[in-house]
């Protein structure tokens, strides 16, 4: 596996942490509502910075053209249907915040778990179908010149100490809502 596609599995096992903190969340009726509404707020942080502006962010911007002119039309489709499913997150994402700040927590907790469903079959068709198709077709090298465009995004998205940050979120919500 190259640089590049490497970067984006570690990132899709990041998000799938996230999501199976979702799950777990909503299946403990021990979690207050103060702190329900807070974990989607700080969700809809995660996914908007970093499951979008930086993961989607590196596949839209520097990696799904490099599968559009290499394998015609199956190759178009998948990336219009990946594209698509990206929108879909959003409008998802922002539907958990509206919901957690008018304090409905039922809307929020519906739009999480359809966000989670939503993410679990897009990175699985990824891992499983884009990716290898883009390395079959790519040399290392080439891979080594789309990480170095990945490291600006992860930079100007989630800046200096970013990527800690973000573990620390994840690690704060496994100890304060799960443990
Ligand atoms: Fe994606
Ligand atoms: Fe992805």
């Amino acid at each position: 596996m190259g640089k590049a596609i490497h970067d984006l599995v570690q990132e899709h096992e990041k998000i799938i942490r996230v999501l199976e903190i979702i799950k777990k969340v909503q299946e403990n009726d021990k979690i207050s509502e103060e702190a329900l509404l807070k974990f989607y707020l700080e969700l809809a942080d995660f996914i908007e910075i970093y499951a979008d502006k930086c993961h989607h962010g590196k596949e839209e911007h520097n990696l799904y053209h490099t599968l559009a002119p290499l394998s015609g039309e199956t190759g178009k489709e998948m990336i219009i249907k990946l594209l698509d499913e990206h929108v879909q997150a959003r409008n998802l994402t922002k539907l958990i915040r509206s919901a957690a700040l008018v304090g409905n927590i039922s809307e929020a907790t519906s739009a999480a778990a359809k966000y989670r469903n939503l993410l679990i079959d897009h990175i699985t068709r990824e891992n499983e179908e884009m990716f290898p198709t883009i390395e079959k077709r790519i040399t290392l090298e080439q891979e080594e010149v789309i990480h170095g465009h990945f490291l600006a995004v992860e930079k100007r998205t989630l800046g200096e100490g970013g990527v800690a940050r973000i573990d620390g979120i994840i690690k704060g919500w496994e100890t304060d809502l799960l443990s």
